[in-house]
């Protein structure tokens, strides 16, 4: 089974820390075309399923809506960097995880249309040298989110 680390984990809490990490999302249209994004808040529903909010992301959604991959790199610096590659789950625009990403956009000023879950497939380390050994991969940690 593959999961998020809890190092990385601990980087995808809700909060004020979410501001001092750069999340960017990649994904691909119908002919291969790569598409990437800055996003603000991605949360880890659990360790194995991340969700961030649409605000403005249509060609991004239509992207996994369609061709269903995604290509997320984490990073804080100044050398924690980690690669998680998913697929998309489903969009979400009502419900105890909508209404929870919606305060949680609020605090960047932004208004939530709606919800994608994304289902992990692979996670890597994205840093060059450094790694995250079997043990860190192998504790699991308290999913912050329900739902
Ligand atoms: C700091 C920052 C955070 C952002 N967060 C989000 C986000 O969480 N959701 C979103 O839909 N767009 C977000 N955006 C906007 C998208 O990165 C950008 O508008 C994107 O081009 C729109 O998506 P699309 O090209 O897939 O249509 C953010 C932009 C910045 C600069």
């Amino acid at each position: 089974m593959v999961y998020i680390p809890k190092e990385i984990m601990d980087l995808l809490k809700p909060g004020e820390t979410q501001k001092e990490v750069v999340k960017v999302l990649a994904t691909a249209d119908d002919k291969g075309v790569p598409h990437a994004i800055i996003l603000g808040p991605l949360m880890a529903i659990d360790e194995e399923t991340l969700a961030f909010g649409i605000i403005w992301a249509s060609t991004t959604k239509k992207n996994l809506e369609t061709t269903k991959n995604a290509c997320i790199i984490v990073y804080k610096p100044p050398m924690t960097a980690c690669r998680v590659h998913g697929t998309f789950e489903e969009y979400v625009t009502s419900g105890p995880l909508f209404d929870r990403y919606t305060d949680e956009l609020k605090k960047w000023d932004l208004e939530c249309a709606g919800v994608i879950k994304i289902k992990v497939t692979d996670v890597c380390s994205a840093s060059g040298g450094k790694r995250w050994g079997e043990d860190s991969y192998s504790s699991k940690s308290v999913p912050l989110y329900s739902t």
